[in-house]
Protein backbone atom coordinates (compact mmCIF):
# COMPACT_ATOMS: atom_id res chain seq x y z
CA UNK A 1 0.00 0.00 0.00
CA UNK A 2 1.17 3.59 -0.56
CA UNK A 3 0.60 5.88 2.27
CA UNK A 4 0.46 9.45 1.19
CA UNK A 5 -0.20 11.56 4.23
CA UNK A 6 3.33 11.75 5.40
CA UNK A 7 1.57 12.25 8.71
CA UNK A 8 0.32 8.67 8.97
CA UNK A 9 4.45 7.34 8.37
CA UNK A 10 5.25 4.64 10.24
CA UNK A 11 7.96 6.07 13.25
CA UNK A 12 10.26 3.06 12.83
CA UNK A 13 12.63 5.11 11.34
CA UNK A 14 12.59 7.46 13.91
CA UNK A 15 12.64 5.41 16.59
CA UNK A 16 15.56 3.50 15.28
CA UNK A 17 17.19 6.68 14.58
CA UNK A 18 16.87 7.76 18.02
CA UNK A 19 18.63 4.15 19.31
CA UNK A 20 20.94 3.63 16.79
CA UNK A 21 23.76 6.04 18.85
CA UNK A 22 23.56 3.51 21.88
CA UNK A 23 25.16 1.04 20.09
CA UNK A 24 27.34 3.10 18.11
CA UNK A 25 24.86 2.74 14.37
CA UNK A 26 23.63 5.05 11.89
CA UNK A 27 20.55 5.54 10.63
CA UNK A 28 19.96 6.92 6.86
CA UNK A 29 16.46 7.48 5.80
CA UNK A 30 15.55 8.62 2.76
CA UNK A 31 14.58 11.84 2.65
CA UNK A 32 11.62 12.37 0.32
CA UNK A 33 8.90 9.74 1.53
CA UNK A 34 10.69 8.90 5.04
CA UNK A 35 9.98 5.54 5.17
CA UNK A 36 13.20 3.51 3.60
CA UNK A 37 15.90 3.56 5.48
CA UNK A 38 19.70 1.97 5.86
CA UNK A 39 21.46 1.30 9.52
CA UNK A 40 25.28 1.28 9.14
CA UNK A 41 26.27 -0.64 12.16
CA UNK A 42 29.59 -0.20 13.96
CA UNK A 43 31.51 -2.72 12.34
CA UNK A 44 30.14 -1.76 8.83
CA UNK A 45 27.64 -3.80 8.36
CA UNK A 46 24.30 -2.66 6.46
CA UNK A 47 21.12 -3.09 6.81
CA UNK A 48 17.61 -1.97 5.25
CA UNK A 49 13.58 -1.04 6.35
CA UNK A 50 11.41 -0.40 4.48
CA UNK A 51 7.59 0.96 6.68
CA UNK A 52 8.07 -2.11 9.23
CA UNK A 53 9.92 -4.70 7.34
CA UNK A 54 13.68 -4.95 8.15
CA UNK A 55 16.07 -7.38 7.28
CA UNK A 56 14.98 -10.00 9.85
CA UNK A 57 13.45 -11.98 8.55
CA UNK A 58 13.92 -14.46 4.84
CA UNK A 59 12.16 -13.37 2.16
CA UNK A 60 10.13 -17.03 1.57
CA UNK A 61 8.96 -16.73 5.04
CA UNK A 62 7.73 -13.66 5.37
CA UNK A 63 5.92 -13.80 2.31
CA UNK A 64 4.22 -16.94 3.61
CA UNK A 65 3.75 -15.16 6.10
CA UNK A 66 1.60 -12.05 4.28
CA UNK A 67 -0.64 -14.55 2.53
CA UNK A 68 -3.27 -15.30 5.63
CA UNK A 69 -4.54 -18.42 3.69
CA UNK A 70 -0.76 -19.78 2.71
CA UNK A 71 0.43 -19.48 6.36
CA UNK A 72 -2.46 -21.28 7.49
CA UNK A 73 -2.51 -24.11 5.63
CA UNK A 74 1.19 -24.95 6.98
CA UNK A 75 0.41 -23.76 10.49
CA UNK A 76 -2.82 -25.88 10.50
CA UNK A 77 -0.96 -28.84 8.82
CA UNK A 78 1.45 -28.52 11.93
CA UNK A 79 -0.86 -29.01 14.24
CA UNK A 80 -1.43 -25.66 15.53
CA UNK A 81 -5.27 -24.21 16.17
CA UNK A 82 -5.61 -22.22 13.38
CA UNK A 83 -9.06 -20.28 12.87
CA UNK A 84 -11.34 -22.18 9.86
CA UNK A 85 -11.73 -20.73 6.85
CA UNK A 86 -12.06 -20.59 3.20
CA UNK A 87 -10.62 -18.22 0.66
CA UNK A 88 -13.23 -16.96 -2.49
CA UNK A 89 -11.70 -14.76 -5.18
CA UNK A 90 -12.60 -11.40 -6.85
CA UNK A 91 -15.23 -11.72 -10.16
CA UNK A 92 -12.18 -11.15 -12.68
CA UNK A 93 -10.10 -13.25 -10.63
CA UNK A 94 -12.38 -16.44 -10.49
CA UNK A 95 -13.00 -15.75 -14.22
CA UNK A 96 -9.46 -15.70 -14.63
CA UNK A 97 -8.54 -18.78 -13.23
CA UNK A 98 -11.68 -20.48 -13.87
CA UNK A 99 -12.31 -20.76 -10.41
CA UNK A 100 -16.12 -21.49 -9.00
CA UNK A 101 -15.29 -19.96 -5.80
CA UNK A 102 -16.11 -16.76 -6.61
CA UNK A 103 -18.93 -14.14 -4.29
CA UNK A 104 -21.92 -16.13 -4.62
CA UNK A 105 -19.97 -19.17 -3.01
CA UNK A 106 -18.53 -17.34 -0.61
CA UNK A 107 -22.14 -16.58 0.39
CA UNK A 108 -23.38 -19.71 0.25
CA UNK A 109 -20.16 -20.90 2.36
CA UNK A 110 -21.14 -18.02 4.92
CA UNK A 111 -24.73 -19.66 5.35
CA UNK A 112 -23.38 -23.01 5.96
CA UNK A 113 -20.54 -21.95 9.00
CA UNK A 114 -23.60 -20.30 10.16
CA UNK A 115 -24.33 -16.08 10.83
CA UNK A 116 -22.35 -13.72 11.69
CA UNK A 117 -19.17 -14.70 9.83
CA UNK A 118 -15.93 -12.30 9.95
CA UNK A 119 -14.32 -11.44 6.13
CA UNK A 120 -11.14 -9.96 5.89
CA UNK A 121 -9.01 -9.75 2.91
CA UNK A 122 -6.01 -12.05 2.66
CA UNK A 123 -3.13 -10.05 2.21
CA UNK A 124 -4.07 -7.35 4.28
CA UNK A 125 -2.69 -5.84 7.32
CA UNK A 126 -3.67 -3.34 10.01
CA UNK A 127 -7.67 -4.29 10.19
CA UNK A 128 -8.00 -2.87 6.79
CA UNK A 129 -11.26 -4.27 5.67
CA UNK A 130 -11.61 -6.69 8.16
CA UNK A 131 -15.17 -7.03 9.54
CA UNK A 132 -17.87 -8.98 11.24
CA UNK A 133 -21.03 -9.40 8.84
CA UNK A 134 -24.39 -10.62 9.15
CA UNK A 135 -26.55 -11.30 5.82
CA UNK A 136 -26.36 -10.60 2.00
CA UNK A 137 -26.57 -7.24 1.81
CA UNK A 138 -23.72 -6.49 4.64
CA UNK A 139 -21.90 -9.54 3.58
CA UNK A 140 -21.70 -8.15 -0.25
CA UNK A 141 -20.75 -5.13 0.82
CA UNK A 142 -18.19 -6.16 2.80
CA UNK A 143 -16.74 -8.64 -0.07
CA UNK A 144 -16.54 -5.64 -2.87
CA UNK A 145 -14.68 -3.37 -0.69
CA UNK A 146 -12.55 -6.21 0.11
CA UNK A 147 -12.13 -7.01 -3.85
CA UNK A 148 -11.30 -3.24 -4.31
CA UNK A 149 -7.72 -4.12 -2.97
CA UNK A 150 -7.33 -7.90 -2.32
CA UNK A 151 -8.15 -10.56 -5.17
CA UNK A 152 -8.73 -12.96 -2.13
CA UNK A 153 -11.06 -12.75 0.52
CA UNK A 154 -11.33 -15.03 3.80
CA UNK A 155 -14.74 -15.80 5.19
CA UNK A 156 -14.27 -17.32 8.73
CA UNK A 157 -16.44 -18.01 11.35
CA UNK A 158 -16.67 -15.47 14.28
CA UNK A 159 -14.15 -16.85 16.94
CA UNK A 160 -14.69 -15.43 20.85
CA UNK A 161 -12.27 -14.49 22.95
CA UNK A 162 -9.67 -11.96 23.67
CA UNK A 163 -6.93 -10.67 21.18
CA UNK A 164 -3.29 -10.91 22.24
CA UNK A 165 -0.22 -10.06 20.49
CA UNK A 166 3.24 -11.80 21.58
CA UNK A 167 6.08 -10.23 19.61
CA UNK A 168 8.68 -12.78 19.23
CA UNK A 169 12.29 -12.16 18.80
CA UNK A 170 15.36 -14.82 18.10
CA UNK A 171 13.18 -17.41 20.56
CA UNK A 172 12.62 -15.02 23.17
CA UNK A 173 8.62 -13.35 23.44
CA UNK A 174 9.96 -9.51 24.04
CA UNK A 175 6.72 -8.00 24.55
CA UNK A 176 2.78 -8.94 24.91
CA UNK A 177 -0.32 -7.02 25.22
CA UNK A 178 -3.99 -7.88 25.10
CA UNK A 179 -6.08 -5.50 22.09
CA UNK A 180 -8.96 -4.60 22.61
CA UNK A 181 -11.39 -2.80 19.37
CA UNK A 182 -11.82 1.07 19.15
CA UNK A 183 -14.00 2.02 21.10
CA UNK A 184 -15.14 5.28 22.84
CA UNK A 185 -16.61 5.84 26.70
CA UNK A 186 -19.82 8.34 27.43
CA UNK A 187 -19.73 11.57 28.96
CA UNK A 188 -23.47 11.88 29.36
CA UNK A 189 -23.57 14.54 27.16
CA UNK A 190 -21.98 13.96 24.00
CA UNK A 191 -23.30 12.00 21.12
CA UNK A 192 -21.49 8.91 19.58
CA UNK A 193 -20.65 11.12 16.62
CA UNK A 194 -18.94 14.00 18.51
CA UNK A 195 -17.44 11.48 21.28
CA UNK A 196 -16.53 9.39 17.81
CA UNK A 197 -14.75 12.77 16.63
CA UNK A 198 -13.12 13.58 19.18
CA UNK A 199 -11.37 10.69 20.38
CA UNK A 200 -9.92 10.32 15.82
CA UNK A 201 -8.57 14.08 16.80
CA UNK A 202 -7.38 13.00 19.74
CA UNK A 203 -4.98 10.28 18.11
CA UNK A 204 -4.17 12.89 15.63
CA UNK A 205 -2.81 15.25 18.42
CA UNK A 206 -1.00 12.09 20.13
CA UNK A 207 0.32 11.38 16.46
CA UNK A 208 -1.09 8.18 16.72
CA UNK A 209 -2.09 7.54 13.04
CA UNK A 210 -5.12 5.78 13.18
CA UNK A 211 -6.05 4.31 10.18
CA UNK A 212 -9.79 4.66 10.83
CA UNK A 213 -12.37 7.36 9.52
CA UNK A 214 -14.87 8.76 10.90
CA UNK A 215 -17.24 7.93 7.60
CA UNK A 216 -15.38 4.14 8.06
CA UNK A 217 -19.13 2.05 7.18
CA UNK A 218 -18.08 -0.62 9.47
CA UNK A 219 -18.77 2.68 12.68
CA UNK A 220 -21.81 3.00 11.64
CA UNK A 221 -22.65 -0.82 10.68
CA UNK A 222 -21.57 -1.73 14.30
CA UNK A 223 -23.86 1.36 16.04
CA UNK A 224 -27.18 -0.15 13.91
CA UNK A 225 -26.10 -3.59 15.32
CA UNK A 226 -26.00 -2.01 18.83
CA UNK A 227 -29.28 -0.31 18.16
CA UNK A 228 -27.79 2.88 18.06
CA UNK A 229 -26.81 6.00 15.66
CA UNK A 230 -24.58 9.04 15.87
CA UNK A 231 -27.14 10.81 17.60
CA UNK A 232 -27.26 8.60 20.67
CA UNK A 233 -26.06 9.67 23.67
CA UNK A 234 -23.91 7.69 25.92
CA UNK A 235 -24.46 7.55 29.79
CA UNK A 236 -21.32 8.32 31.53
CA UNK A 237 -18.88 6.05 32.10
CA UNK A 238 -20.39 3.91 29.56
CA UNK A 239 -18.20 2.07 27.24
CA UNK A 240 -19.17 0.99 23.35
CA UNK A 241 -16.93 -0.62 21.02
CA UNK A 242 -17.29 0.42 17.45
CA UNK A 243 -15.52 -2.33 15.18
CA UNK A 244 -15.41 -5.77 15.39
CA UNK A 245 -11.28 -5.99 14.67
CA UNK A 246 -8.69 -4.91 17.55
CA UNK A 247 -5.94 -3.91 15.46
CA UNK A 248 -3.97 -0.53 17.44
CA UNK A 249 -3.45 0.44 13.81
CA UNK A 250 -7.57 1.19 13.40
CA UNK A 251 -8.02 2.80 17.03
CA UNK A 252 -8.16 -0.23 19.48
CA UNK A 253 -6.39 -0.53 22.79
CA UNK A 254 -3.62 -2.37 24.34
CA UNK A 255 -2.52 -3.53 28.15
CA UNK A 256 0.39 -4.78 28.56
CA UNK A 257 0.73 -8.45 29.89
CA UNK A 258 4.20 -8.91 29.26
CA UNK A 259 4.68 -10.05 33.09
CA UNK A 260 1.38 -12.58 33.61
CA UNK A 261 1.32 -14.12 30.82
CA UNK A 262 1.75 -18.09 30.94
CA UNK A 263 5.16 -19.43 29.90
CA UNK A 264 2.74 -21.99 28.14
CA UNK A 265 1.61 -19.02 25.43
CA UNK A 266 5.33 -17.89 25.52
CA UNK A 267 6.08 -21.38 24.02
CA UNK A 268 3.72 -21.85 21.50
CA UNK A 269 4.65 -18.17 20.17
CA UNK A 270 8.16 -19.23 20.00
CA UNK A 271 7.64 -22.36 18.69
CA UNK A 272 5.46 -21.11 15.43
CA UNK A 273 7.84 -18.34 14.99
CA UNK A 274 10.78 -20.70 14.44
CA UNK A 275 8.29 -23.32 12.29
CA UNK A 276 7.08 -20.61 9.82
CA UNK A 277 10.93 -19.59 9.13
CA UNK A 278 11.24 -16.21 11.13
CA UNK A 279 13.46 -14.46 13.50
CA UNK A 280 11.07 -11.71 14.44
CA UNK A 281 6.92 -11.91 14.86
CA UNK A 282 3.73 -10.66 15.74
CA UNK A 283 1.62 -13.54 16.53
CA UNK A 284 -1.70 -13.04 17.06
CA UNK A 285 -3.65 -15.38 19.57
CA UNK A 286 -7.06 -15.33 20.00
CA UNK A 287 -7.60 -16.69 23.39
CA UNK A 288 -10.79 -18.24 25.43
CA UNK A 289 -10.03 -17.72 29.16
CA UNK A 290 -7.14 -16.77 31.46
CA UNK A 291 -3.73 -15.11 29.84
CA UNK A 292 -2.20 -16.09 32.92
CA UNK A 293 -3.43 -19.35 33.09
CA UNK A 294 -2.01 -22.72 30.95
CA UNK A 295 -3.29 -22.65 27.41
CA UNK A 296 -6.38 -24.25 26.79
CA UNK A 297 -8.68 -22.63 24.31
CA UNK A 298 -6.97 -20.64 22.16
CA UNK A 299 -6.96 -19.97 18.22
CA UNK A 300 -3.59 -18.86 16.07
CA UNK A 301 -5.29 -15.78 14.62
CA UNK A 302 -2.33 -14.43 12.37
CA UNK A 303 1.22 -14.70 12.46
CA UNK A 304 2.70 -11.25 11.25
CA UNK A 305 6.39 -10.87 9.69
CA UNK A 306 6.80 -7.50 10.14
CA UNK A 307 4.80 -6.42 13.21
CA UNK A 308 4.04 -3.03 13.00
CA UNK A 309 4.92 -1.35 16.99
CA UNK A 310 4.69 2.33 15.92
CA UNK A 311 0.79 2.17 16.75
CA UNK A 312 1.87 0.91 20.75
CA UNK A 313 4.10 3.32 21.21
CA UNK A 314 1.62 5.52 21.25
CA UNK A 315 -0.65 4.26 23.40
CA UNK A 316 1.17 5.79 26.12
CA UNK A 317 5.02 6.61 28.25
CA UNK A 318 5.19 2.57 29.32
CA UNK A 319 4.95 1.33 25.99
CA UNK A 320 7.06 4.14 24.43
CA UNK A 321 10.14 2.42 26.61
CA UNK A 322 8.90 -0.98 26.12
CA UNK A 323 8.99 -0.37 22.33
CA UNK A 324 12.07 1.18 22.65
CA UNK A 325 13.65 -1.64 24.63
CA UNK A 326 12.22 -4.01 22.19
CA UNK A 327 14.00 -2.20 18.97
CA UNK A 328 17.09 -1.95 20.63
CA UNK A 329 16.86 -5.83 21.14
CA UNK A 330 16.00 -5.39 17.24
CA UNK A 331 19.17 -3.77 16.58
CA UNK A 332 21.26 -5.99 18.32
CA UNK A 333 19.96 -8.64 16.02
CA UNK A 334 20.46 -6.55 13.11
CA UNK A 335 23.83 -6.30 13.58
CA UNK A 336 24.88 -10.17 14.00
CA UNK A 337 25.50 -12.03 11.11
CA UNK A 338 22.36 -13.60 9.58
CA UNK A 339 22.93 -17.34 10.55
N1 LIG B 1 -12.39 -15.17 12.79
C1 LIG B 1 -12.32 -14.15 13.65
N2 LIG B 1 -13.11 -14.14 14.76
C2 LIG B 1 -13.07 -13.11 15.63
N3 LIG B 1 -12.27 -12.03 15.49
C3 LIG B 1 -11.46 -11.97 14.42
C4 LIG B 1 -11.44 -13.03 13.45
N4 LIG B 1 -10.55 -12.69 12.50
C5 LIG B 1 -10.05 -11.50 12.84
N5 LIG B 1 -10.58 -11.04 14.00
C6 LIG B 1 -10.28 -9.76 14.65
O1 LIG B 1 -9.77 -8.88 13.67
C7 LIG B 1 -8.40 -8.57 13.91
C8 LIG B 1 -7.64 -8.47 12.61
O2 LIG B 1 -7.67 -9.70 11.91
P1 LIG B 1 -6.39 -10.24 11.17
O3 LIG B 1 -6.75 -11.51 10.52
O4 LIG B 1 -5.24 -10.27 12.10
O5 LIG B 1 -6.15 -9.14 10.01
P2 LIG B 1 -4.98 -8.01 9.89
O6 LIG B 1 -3.88 -8.66 9.15
O7 LIG B 1 -5.63 -6.91 9.12
O8 LIG B 1 -4.56 -7.63 11.27
C9 LIG B 1 -7.93 -9.67 14.83
O9 LIG B 1 -6.82 -9.27 15.59
C10 LIG B 1 -9.16 -9.90 15.68
O10 LIG B 1 -9.33 -8.89 16.65
MG1 LIG C 1 -3.63 -8.92 12.62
Amino acid sequence: MVMKNKKTLPLLGKILQKLAPQIGAKVVIEPDWQIAGQIIFKNGRKRYFRYSSLDLNPLGATEIAKDKDYANFFMKKMGYPTIPGRAFFSPAWSRAIKSSRNIEAAYRYAGRIGWPVMVKPNSGSQGRGVAKVRGRQEFYRALRTIFSEDRVALVQPVIEGQDYRLVVLDGRVISAYRRTPFSVVGDGISSLDKLIKNKLRLFHVLERPATIKSDDSRLANNLKKQGLTGRSIPARGEKIFLLDNANLSCGGDSADVTDEIHSGFKKIAIQLTKDMGLRLSGVDLMIDGEIAAAPKKYRVIEINAAPGLDHYVRTGRAQEKIVEKMYLQILKALEKEVR
